[in-house]
């Protein structure tokens, strides 16, 4: 799962490079794109290297529902446009991912994946701002999916909840930082005091991942 910003705005070569390292990793990998994704390649070449692209869409993996919504609010309708960048309105983002999760409410267990984080919980800035969307909070608040799944503020990686829905940041990729959830383990009925599902990953001293 790959929340998105795998690129730096750039060239479609250079970002074939990033491309093919995570192709390269093995698993399959599910993503969503983030702001700095260019929205005039991006999706295309993921889905040429055989990547799941949950943009605004949703999909079935052994009775799991994964739904997800790239991008970033932006208030300045210009910048929904730019093909460099990939950003949208929050009246959207609520909108979107409503849409993609009706298809798997029904499943068991319920996975979102976003660029952006929902507003009050793992967006602080270093400056403090609360960056989250709040088109997003509003969907967490009424549909209570089991896991949500963002990034965009590198400096609140971590996890949260939001009523039932626990959040995760796993971190910076290209830091050799990540996070492990095993779906089997999660607690369906977990409360705001429920103990941590979730395994955090840093780089090893001599090389490779080392859980934290
Ligand atoms: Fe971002």
């Amino acid at each position: 799962m790959v929340c998105g910003d795998l690129h730096d705005g750039g060239s479609e070569m250079e970002a074939m490079t990033v491309i093919e390292t995570l192709g390269d990793l093995g698993p399959s990998i599910l993503i969503v794109p983030g702001n700095m994704d260019p929205r005039g390649f991006a999706v295309r070449l993921w889905e040429k290297a055989g990547f799941s692209v949950l943009h605004k869409r949703s999909l079935e993996i052994m009775g799991t529902g994964f739904a997800g919504l790239g991008c970033v609010v932006a208030s300045d309708p210009r910048r929904w446009r730019d093909e460099k960048r990939c950003y949208h309105s929050d009246d959207e983002v609520y909108r979107s991912i409503k849409e993609a999760f009706e298809k798997i409410s029904a499943f068991g267990q319920r996975v979102i994946v976003t660029h952006q984080p929902p507003r009050g919980i793992l967006d602080r800035a270093f400056d403090g701002e609360a960056t989250g969307s709040l088109g997003l909070r509003k969907f967490i608040e009424e549909f209570q999916p089991d896991i949500l799944f963002c990034a965009h503020i590198h400096e609140a990686r971590g996890e949260a909840r939001l009523g039932r829905t626990l959040a995760v940041n796993p971190g910076e990729m290209r830091k050799g930082l990540f996070a492990l959830v095993d779906l089997n383990l999660m607690d369906k009925d977990a409360e705001t005091t429920a103990p941590s599902r979730v395994v955090w990953f840093g780089p090893g001293s001599r090389g490779g991942w080392q859980k934290e």
